[in-house]
């Protein structure tokens, strides 16, 4: 075991029963269930309650009455640091020293608070000081709907199925950045507060779970330049990467785009037709380049569409995954609590051997 692997890449670090990308079939389940199955069934807080209980009949609670403290705007880092700042508002106990049905209830009601601080924080973003009434977002009969409601003061069911959706395919996807980062956190013994923000902050950088906000502005470039063979052409000449392909797991198509496409094409998404050309370019040029390795289209391509049709603005996306991986993160603290240990990988050495202090 001390052969060394850039990025942990193919390295097991745990065993999970909760769910793992299938690399070469194209299928993602949650629990042995394929998302095919719970996208249009379950609304996203019974897929919580699958992932994180194993059950479909539990659900994610609805969130308590509480106002964050200190909104900014910027919803990713309103999300990090409130979600921190409730273990101290709530006196959150260590998971090590909590039983695994207090962890459970600690999860629950955090992640509940946590789709609230992003919209509350999207709200201030929009310039909108007050709050929407509780009456009004009372109204919601789903997690995404009342999202939208304590968000907007609205909803409209396209809108609704969008974020449901959208949160749905998110929703969980094994080991990546976030959730190995919520699971070391949880490892140490720390309370389900730090272990969730320490995953906000993984999932914030635009490798992980921010591509969606670049994908909109690239396909405006592309629209306006009316060829996208040439711009994906002068993209990969410039050495940059085009964003929403390739993926450290799947060697396959990407069951989530696929249902995320069919989605964004069902809400009449109207940038449709040109993510497929460019879609289509793309494929066809990084395989070109690359044929030693299959670059296919992600789930963050066509997500981007389906978060355009539920109007929300790009810089939000990265808190938008943040809300719908609540759920993968989640099971993943309460299963690290239960059979997990501490974390503790080992660096190999490469630096100056044994010096003077004059040699500095
Ligand atoms: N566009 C262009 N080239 C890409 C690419 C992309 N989206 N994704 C990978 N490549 C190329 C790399 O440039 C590299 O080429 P090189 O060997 O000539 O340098 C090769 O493919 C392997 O890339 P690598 O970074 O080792 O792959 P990875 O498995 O570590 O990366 C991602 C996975 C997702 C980080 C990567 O594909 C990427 O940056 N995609 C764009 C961002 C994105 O969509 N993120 C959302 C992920 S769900």
């Amino acid at each position: 075991m001390s052969e060394f692997k850039p990025g942990l890449e193919g390295v097991i670090a745990v065993e999970t029963e909760i769910a793992e990308p299938d690399r070469d079939g194209g299928v993602l389940r949650y629990r042995g269930i394929d998302i095919e199955e719970l996208v249009g069934h379950y609304p996203y807080e019974r897929v919580w309650g699958l992932l994180v209980d194993n059950d479909l009949d539990s659900t994610m609670p609805a969130p308590e009455p509480y106002e964050p403290a200190r909104l900014t705007g910027n919803a990713p880092a309103d999300l990090q640091a409130e979600t921190a700042r409730l273990a101290g508002e709530w006196s959150l106990g260590k998971l090590n020293e909590i039983s695994d049905e207090q962890a459970r209830i600690d999860l629950g009601r955090i992640s509940a608070q946590m789709m609230g601080i992003v919209a509350r924080s999207a709200r201030l973003a929009d310039g909108e000081t007050e709050p929407v009434s509780e009456d009004v977002v009372d109204r919601g009969e789903t997690a995404a709907e009342t999202f939208l409601l304590r968000w907007r003061g609205e909803s409209d069911p396209r809108q609704v199925k969008a974020v449901d959706t959208y949160w749905i395919c998110t929703a969980e996807h094994g080991l990546n950045a976030s959730t190995f980062t919520a699971r070391v956190t949880a490892s140490t013994g720390a309370d389900c507060g730090a272990a969730l923000s320490s995953a906000v902050g993984a999932l914030s950088g635009p490798l992980h779970g921010g591509a969606p906000a670049y994908v909109k502005p690239m396909l405006e470039e592309v629209t306006a330049m009316g060829d996208p063979e040439k711009w994906v052409r002068d993209t990969l000449d410039a050495g940059r990467r085009i964003m929403g392909f390739g993926h450290r797991v799947y060697r396959a198509e990407d069951p989530r785009s696929r249902i995320l496409k069919r989605t964004a094409r069902e809400l009449g998404s109207p940038q449709i037709e040109i993510a497929e050309r460019l879609e289509e370019a793309a494929l066809a040029e990084l395989e070109r380049r690359h044929p030693e390795r299959p670059l296919k289209t992600n789930v963050e391509y066509y997500s981007a569409l389906v978060l355009d049709v539920a109007e929300i603005p790009p810089p939000l996306a990265p808190a938008m995954f943040a809300c719908s991986r609540v759920a993968g993160w989640s099971a993943h603290i309460l299963e690290q609590k239960r059979t997990g240990r501490l974390f503790r990988p080992s660096a190999r050495y490469v630096g100056p051997a044994s010096r003077s202090l004059s040699a500095v």
